[in-house]
């Protein structure tokens, strides 16, 4: 699509992952007579796959050059584009839904967008955006409950009518099917020449015959071949897409069952078998309903929409959702070859080892056959998966037992899991332990029944994927909610009659989204109509990113002799280099050169905090990871093969240290080491009534954002100058890196920034690195080079949040006041320092997050380990700062007994006229507004008796309640960096372009700066363009940080503009009823200058750490945010029911900004605190280098109720327009989540009599939480000694 300049499909991650790349592909199914469309990965899709079919792009969908789309326009009005860089890929989702159901149902939109990720937005505002197709009133009024669930809180009706919206759906286009593309009629002709299985063989036969090969014959319907060629360098000669093999696609239905076509997408057999179900009694159709339940949590939409039946059962993946339930369900395949046909059962007997089956690789699956069930007979399916929504499951189970009529003695039982070894796996002991003796299926067998499974099933410590404990547990506990169902059909039968108590726990957890209010403030009734601060202006780029058009860094059309640049990393984390071989990657075709660290011409390391760092490794590696060369070529493929061909030789050097305690064992730091003090912690220790010490461990966290690392640099061809064309957050940072790596002067070097698709924090100093080998290639060849990292690379290369080890000491009064508290942070830095040690400073400034502690103190130190460099991360130390003093608090509420937070946040909370550790003095008057609005708006107290009672009534569920503050400083304690430069140019016909330092990265800032222009210019925000940041418009920026961008570069726009505006004053005085246009035109032939620079001095902040005091912050954001989760225990899987955030922006400059803002770090702390986890080798290999591997937060993780309101009547002088910074500050407030799930697990471990603090690292995931409620289950486990085996992963 690149060649045709079809640039809206994006790439985000190449292996389904994602959705960025969605498309629809449409098929005339010659049977039905039909079209069908559906909702593919384009990045999965070979080209075989799709003869005779329709592909519609985003580009087919709409444009601003003809018309724009409903969705299009729907998504980006309700703000759901930020850096747009999903923006293509959900616009397809939602596209295709609507294709197919024009007036869809919110459960079959939040399906459609299960496979697209955001990192921006908190999808939020996409589902609303979208909402807006559906016809049913979304409340829980729609499913006919009691109660309003707005009860008692602003209504939504009240809502709209009182306060301002974000947008007005009265605007929107009508959605008019009739005016969609249509199925080109020349495809239907082709459809005439379908197949049959014989083509196939012949197609096998005459490929053996010219190539040579012996059974190479590879079926692929999509998902194994695109990524075993991209990722694993697998060449597949012969790729047979059998779509349009018909006998592959019969269904014929038999008086035992039925006979689906193995060729069926796993969506057409959903719906075949949802179609069935209602055709027959339910004693008959228990396969179809479990298999049916499995068949929607396979994967996402996408993928089920194009992969087959038979693919899921034939690349027999260990944790297959399908084959666990299919071969419990007694289903059988039909399989043909050269020598004929035969039915081949699904049982134990069919997975041999990972990925390999007892069939002959010349034989085909035909069709699958699935059975009726007998009267008697019950069949489930459980699985567990790191994210509710497409995910590979962590363990997968399918069951089924038979009873004869009136009888509790299991005649006939099978149980397989997924996820527990090599293949699925059947529990045959396990099943005979229960049948054989014909002993009733009771509480007795059952005991018995667990034993014998845990005997059966076990993994070694250092299984492969790790989890050990957690998923032994869960084979437990999906058998004990399949007993419960078994209880239940039992009761039905007439053969139990006892109550049964815990029906609820087979309940699923609730999922249904409702409608969230978004509460924000009028502008002022004397503001004019025309000045758009403070009104939620749209995105102003959003539209063009709905339609694909937004150009990002890899969008730039090639030039002629272009050349692609892939990097060679190092497989070592500590190691010499002994060789570097690159002759063979040399004579592969297409390569063109291989860069070296000799060739770069100027400085070879970059300097930072007095350390230095090379750009390429030459004698020595330091990390899995580490660039060493990079091999540019004529395409992308043949770089990644030229790279896949250089050889390094290594000589290991000893010890290498991955972990905080290895690093501090050793001494391993990198300095400065910081301390801060306040009042005399070590005398206010023997005054208090109690003192507790503890740890708490928090992970990393992987930017992901959408766009990954991309550069281009381009020689201009004289004189060494360079455009260098970068998605960074900081253009100065990449133009002097450039300019030392080549060893010239900066104004050689051009940074262009059009937009970047996510940041995040990680497109700083890791990218200006990437940019200087880039630059060098391009030097050395003289031609424009492109870079590009692949997701892996990205995530391998580009560092991450620092993992952090906190430590504590805490000393408190009985009443849960806190009179000294000592803290120490260990941070993961990695190899090299980047900003590591900036990132322990902020650490260490926000010891103190809301309270006011006398006596406190706090260490920090950055550890130098042989893992990837860290780097900034949005907050910056901040998050993980607060975490561990929250987690204290948390530990001083249960060593008291007294709730956390409305006695011991609330009696510690910072109160009148306040000083911080660092004497910086301020009032937390707004900070206790949040936190009051926000228990009131929450309805907390009324929330906590409902949580307590359904705590009461449930064993094995529980609800769970947090609410947390912040207060989160503003703004670089490194004075220089809050200065900000602008450029505004008018040109003669009135149209004004702006330029300034910050980087548009998805929050909306130069839509913001079109806002501060046009109300200072006084004219329509639509006469105001801004093209792109570079560094020869606006030179010696800072990065676009901290929160800081819209303080910084307003002003310095304002600045500007109030320049041009006085300028033009003589002019307006002459002729004031004038247009604009006219006073321009006046003042160019009066020969005023239409250009003005603008300059922000920013604050003169600092921070004295020797006299342990300062003033690093301009001011502080304040919120509050309360949370409610459902937890099941059994599994650790939750549910995020309610969220209200309440925050104090000050008067935003535009609240859909600010909201989306707001939501999107609240979902980012989401996943922080409680889902996203990076995983390393023993040996320092990052595991997670993708979205299969690393979750982030999908649409499935929003909380089912989010409001946000913004805080009235709080104004702040320190800031444009009396505005706050709110980048940042609310990626804490994810925390309450991990809060609420820790005091469920608290409500959980008191029924086993288990009360006081507990040890819960964040991420709580489903493995930590389920362990932590140490139920019985958990309890049975084992634990392994430590120290007796080597753990697939390390504890960073
Ligand atoms: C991002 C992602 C997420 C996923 N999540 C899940 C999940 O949560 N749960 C889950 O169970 N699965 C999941 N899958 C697996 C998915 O459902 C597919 O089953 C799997 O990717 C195989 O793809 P396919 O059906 O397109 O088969 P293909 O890639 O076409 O084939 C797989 C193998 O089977 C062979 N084969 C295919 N059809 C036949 C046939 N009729 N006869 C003989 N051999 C045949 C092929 O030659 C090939 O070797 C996921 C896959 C991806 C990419
Ligand atoms: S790029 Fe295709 S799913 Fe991510
Ligand atoms: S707007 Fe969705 S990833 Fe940026």
């Amino acid at each position: 699509m690149t060649s045709v300049r079809l640039t809206g499909t994006k790439y985000g991650c190449g292996g389904g992952g994602c959705g960025a790349c969605t498309v629809m592909v449409s098929h005339y199914r010659p049977a039905t007579k039909t079209i069908t469309h559906y909702s593919a990965n384009a990045c999965l899709l070979p080209l075989c796959q799709l003869h005779g079919a329709a592909v519609t792009t985003v580009e087919g969908v709409g444009s601003t050059r003809t018309r724009i789309h409903p969705v299009q326009e729907r998504i980006a009005k309700a703000h759901g584009s930020q850096c747009g860089f999903c923006s293509p890929g959900m616009v397809m989702s939602v596209y295709t839904l609507l294709r197919n159901r024009p007036q869809p149902a919110m459960d079959d939109i939040t399906h459609a967008l299960q496979g697209n990720l955001c990192r921006c937005t908190g999808y939020r505002p996409i589902i609303d955006g979208c909402r807006t197709f559906c016809q049913e009133a979304d409340c829980c009024q729609a499913n006919g409950a009691g109660d309003c669930c707005l009860n008692g809180e602003e209504t939504l009706e009240e809502t709209q009518h009182e306060k301002p919206e974000l947008f007005d759906k009265r605007e929107f286009l009508p959605l008019d099917p009739t005016q969609e593309l249509i199925f080109p009629p020349e495809l239907i002709f082709l459809s005439d020449k379908d197949k049959n299985l014989k083509t196939i063989y012949k197609v096998v036969e005459k490929n053996n015959k010219n190539l040579g090969i012996k059974a190479q014959k590879n079926i692929n319907f999509v998902h194994s071949v695109c990524p075993d060629i991209k990722f694993k360098g697998i060449l597949h000669p012969l790729i047979i897409s059998p779509t349009r093999v018909l006998d592959l696609f019969e269904v014929t239905q038999t008086p035992h069952g039925v006979w689906v076509g193995a060729g069926c997408s796993l969506t057409e057999v959903c719906s075949l078998l949802e179609k069935l179900l209602p055709q027959f009694p339910e004693e008959k159709t228990e396969v179809f309903r479990a298999l049916s339940q499995q068949l929607g949590k396979v994967g996402s939409l996408q993928i089920r929409n194009v992969a087959s039946l038979g693919g899921n059962i034939m690349i027999a993946y260990p944790n297959s959702d399908l084959n666990p339930v299919l071969a419990a369900g007694n289903c059988k395949v039909s399989v043909i070859s050269n020598g004929g046909r035969r039915e081949v059962p699904l049982n134990q007997d069919f997975f041999v080892s990972f990925g390999k089956t007892i069939l002959k690789p010349e034989e085909i699956v035909v069709s699958v056959f699935i059975p009726f069930s007998r009267k008697g007979e019950l069949v489930r399916a459980y699985r567990q998966a790191p994210r509710k929504e497409s995910s590979f499951c962590t363990v997968t189970s399918g069951m089924r037992v038979f009873f004869s009529q009136g009888s509790s003695v299991v005649q006939d039982l099978s149980i397989y899991y997924g996820g527990m070894g090599p293949t699925t796996v059947s529990a045959t002991q396990t099943c005979t332990a229960i049948s054989v003796s014909f002993r009733p299926w009771d509480d007795e067998t059952l005991q018995r029944a667990y034993d014998v499974l845990l005997d059966e099933l076990v993994l070694p410590p250092s299984a492969p994927g790790g989890k050990v404990e957690f998923r032994r547990s869960l084979t437990l506990s999906f058998l004990f909610k399949f007993n419960l169902e078994v209880l239940q059909k039992l009761r039905e039968m007439n053969v139990i009659t006892e109550e049964l108590l815990e029906t609820m726990q087979i309940q699923p957890l609730p999922r249904e989204i409702q409608p969230g209010l978004q509460v924000f403030q009028h502008v002022p009734k004397d503001q004019r109509d025309q000045d758009p601060v403070g009104r939620p202006i749209m995105h102003r780029s959003a539209i063009s990113q709905a339609t694909g058009e937004a150009v990002y860094c890899d969008d730039i059309p090639r030039t002629d002799g272009e050349l692609f640049l892939a990097l060679v990393t190092s497989s070592r984390a500590h190691a010499k280099i002994t060789g570097l071989d690159v002759s063979q990657a040399l004579r592969l075709p297409g390569v063109v050169d291989v860069i070296t660290a000799k060739d770069v011409p100027g400085q070879k390391v970059r300097k930072m905090f007095g350390y230095e760092e090379v750009l390429l490794a030459e004698a020595e590696v330091s990390c899995v990871g580490q660039m060493i060369c990079a091999v540019v070529a004529d395409t992308r493929a043949h770089a990644k093969r030229g790279a896949a061909a250089v050889k390094i030789g290594y000589e290991d050097l000893p010890e290498p240290l991955f972990t905080v305690e290895e690093a501090s064992e050793k001494s391993s730091f990198f300095e400065p080491r910081r301390m801060i003090e306040k009042g005399n912690v070590a005398e206010a220790f023997k005054t208090v009534d109690h003192v507790h010490q503890g740890e708490f461990r928090m992970g990393g966290q992987e930017h992901f954002y959408m766009e990954t690392q991309s550069m281009l640099v381009v020689p201009v061809g004289e004189e060494t100058e360079f455009n260098a064309y970068v998605s960074t957050q900081w253009p100065t940072g990449t133009q002097d890196a450039i300019a030392e790596a080549l060893g010239i002067p900066s104004n050689r070097v051009t940074c262009h920034v059009k937009r970047i698709g996510g940041a995040f924090g990680g497109k700083v100093v890791k990218t200006a690195t990437l940019a200087c080998i880039t630059a060098v290639a391009a030097w050395k060849t003289n031609c424009a080079v492109r870079c590009v990292l692949e997701r892996g690379e990205d995530m391998l290369i580009s560092g991450a949040r620092h993992p952090v080890l906190g430590k504590y000491k805490v000393g408190f009064m009985n009443d849960g006041r806190i009179m000294a508290a000592d803290m120490q942070y260990y941070t993961n830095a990695g190899n090299t320092v980047d900003e590591s040690p900036l990132v322990v400073d902020k650490i260490l400034l926000h010891i103190d997050n809301a309270y006011n502690i006398p006596n406190l103190r706090g260490r920090g130190a950055a550890c130098r380990t042989n893992l990837p460099s860290n780097t900034a991360f949005r907050g910056f130390g901040v998050p993980q700062s607060i975490m561990v003093l929250e987690n204290m608090l948390n530990d001083v509420a249960m060593v008291l007994g007294r709730p956390a937070d409305q006695v011991i946040r609330e009696i510690n909370m910072y109160q009148g006229p306040s000083v911080t550790h660092y004497g910086l003095e301020f009032s937390p008057e707004n900070l206790w507004r949040c936190w009051d609005q926000c228990k009131e708006k929450s309805d907390y107290a009324a929330r906590r008796r409902a949580a307590d009672r359904f705590n009461q009534d449930n064993c094995w569920k529980k609800r769970g309640l947090a609410i947390v503050p912040i207060k989160y400083g503003i703004a670089f304690a490194e004075s220089f960096l809050n200065q900000a430069a602008a450029l505004v140019h008018v040109y003669k016909d009135g149209s004004v372009l702006v330029s300034h330092g910050g980087t548009e990265m998805g929050q909306g800032l130069h839509t913001k700066m079109q806002q501060v222009a046009s109300r200072e210019l006084g004219i329509p925000p639509s006469k105001i363009y801004i093209s792109e940041t570079s560094t020869n418009t606006v030179p010696n920026t800072c990065p676009s940080a901290a929160s800081y961008g819209t303080d910084a570069n307003g002003m310095a726009v304002r600045n500007a503009c109030q320049t041009l505006y006085q300028r033009l004053e003589p002019i307006r005085q002459k002729n004031p009823k004038g247009s604009w246009e006219s006073w321009v035109k006046a003042a160019f032939l009066d020969k005023i200058s239409l250009s003005a620079t603008g300059f922000y001095r920013g604050p003169d902040l600092y921070m004295d750490w020797d006299k342990m005091a300062g003033r690093p912050y301009a001011y502080f954001t304040f919120g509050a945010c309360f949370c409610e989760v459902e937890l099941d225990c059994l599994t650790g899987d939750y549910r995020a029911v309610r969220t209200d955030i309440v925050m104090d922006i000050g008067r935003s400059v535009n609240p859909s900004m600010d909201i989306g803002q707001i939501e999107g770090a609240f979902l980012q702390g989401l996943g922080l605190y409680t889902l996203e986890e990076l995983k390393f080798s023993p040996s320092g290999l990052l595991y997670t280098r993708g979205p299969s591997q690393y979750k982030i937060p999908a649409v499935c993780d929003v909380p089912l109720r989010f409001n946000v309101y913004l805080l009235p009547d709080s104004h702040n002088p320190h800031a444009i327009y009396s505005s706050k910074g709110i980048g940042e500050p609310s990626l804490f407030l994810g925390s309450s989540v991990f809060f609420a799930i820790k005091d469920a697990v608290a409500a959980a471990r008191s029924e086993s009599g288990l009360v006081g603090p507990f040890p819960l690292d964040s991420p709580a995931t489903p493995e930590r939480a389920c362990l932590a409620c140490a139920s019985p289950f958990t309890q049975k486990i084992p634990a392994s000694t430590p120290g007796s085996f080597k753990p697939w992963a390390l504890n960073i």
